[in-house]
């Protein structure tokens, strides 16, 4: 159905995490992409503990000598039945050679839709040497992850001020809030950076360390707030996806 981009402007406000906890909620197979040029990969660090070796990710996608698309289903690993993931970079220093890939790659995953598989991408930090660009720019979504808080707030403000640009910006951009109303709600926040909360999660760090870090869920973890949240937000995503094509639609037609 869809490319949708998550992204921060500072401070780990919780990217990965979200990314791999809407991946594991979502309702239809996701391939999950870390496209955070941070290097160390997050991903195989965290929520799987290190137990998988870095074998393929994107750095071999973007060395390899067959074409991303081809070579997109050779670094792809499963997570489970419904969820697979091209891991990121082992360092930082391979970030540089991602600069060619963002585009093709985009091009490549907007493909999957065809066969029924919907694209996450944890597009790291904004600004980054390598940051994922073009992948941002082209997705269906990219929402700008934020907290709550005003710190956090505060160092989204500039960059939303950028990715709401008509003509520069993302084609459909919002936030997605984590901590609501801790203290600022929604509405303060939407306000404030002039973009739509198009979904919020609570602050639940032990629920978070989940898909953060491997934990072991907590009792009713699968019917608790955390997932009920992220379920919500796959709902949310999904119809902010919809309403952007229709626009899309309607503008084309005038
Ligand atoms: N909904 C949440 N509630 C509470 N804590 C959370 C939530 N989501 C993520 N966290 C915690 O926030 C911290 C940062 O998470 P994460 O690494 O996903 O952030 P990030 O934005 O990807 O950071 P970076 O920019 O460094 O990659 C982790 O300790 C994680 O467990
Ligand atoms: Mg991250």
């Amino acid at each position: 159905m869809a490319v949708i981009c998550l992204t921060s402007a500072s401070g780990s406000p919780g990217v990965t995490t979200t990314a791999v906890g809407l991946a594991f909620c979502w309702p239809r197979p996701v391939l999950l992409v870390e496209a955070d040029p941070t290097g160390g990969s997050g991903i195989l660090a965290g929520f799987l503990r290190g137990t998988t070796p870095y074998d393929a990710g994107l750095i071999e996608l973007a060395l390899s000598p067959l074409g991303v698309a081809d070579a997109l289903r050779e670094v792809v690993r499963p997570l489970s039945p419904s969820v697979s993931l091209v891991a990121g970079t082992r360092t930082h220093a391979q970030a540089a050679a991602l600069n060619d890939v963002w585009e093709p790659l985009a091009v490549a995953l907007k493909e999957l839709e065809a066969n029924g598989q919907d694209v996450i991408v944890d597009g790291g930090r904004l600004g980054l040497a390598g940051s994922p660009q073009q992948l941002l720019d082209a997705a269906d979504v990219t929402l700008l992850v934020t907290r709550a808080t005003l710190p956090s707030i505060s160092a989204a403000r500039s960059w939303a001020e950028t990715v709401r640009q008509p003509a520069s910006g993302w084609p459909h951009p919002g936030l997605l809030l984590i901590g609501e109303g801790q203290p600022y709600r929604d509405s303060d926040v939407a306000k404030v950076l002039g973009m739509p909360v198009v979904a919020d999660l609570p602050d639940d760090p032990t629920a978070a360390a989940v898909y953060q870090r491997g934990a072991t869920p907590p009792r009713r973890f699968e019917t608790g707030p955390y997932v009920r949240g992220l379920q919500a937000a796959a709902q949310s995503v999904q119809a902010h996806v919809a309403r952007g094509r229709f626009t899309l639609i309607e503008e084309s037609a005038q």
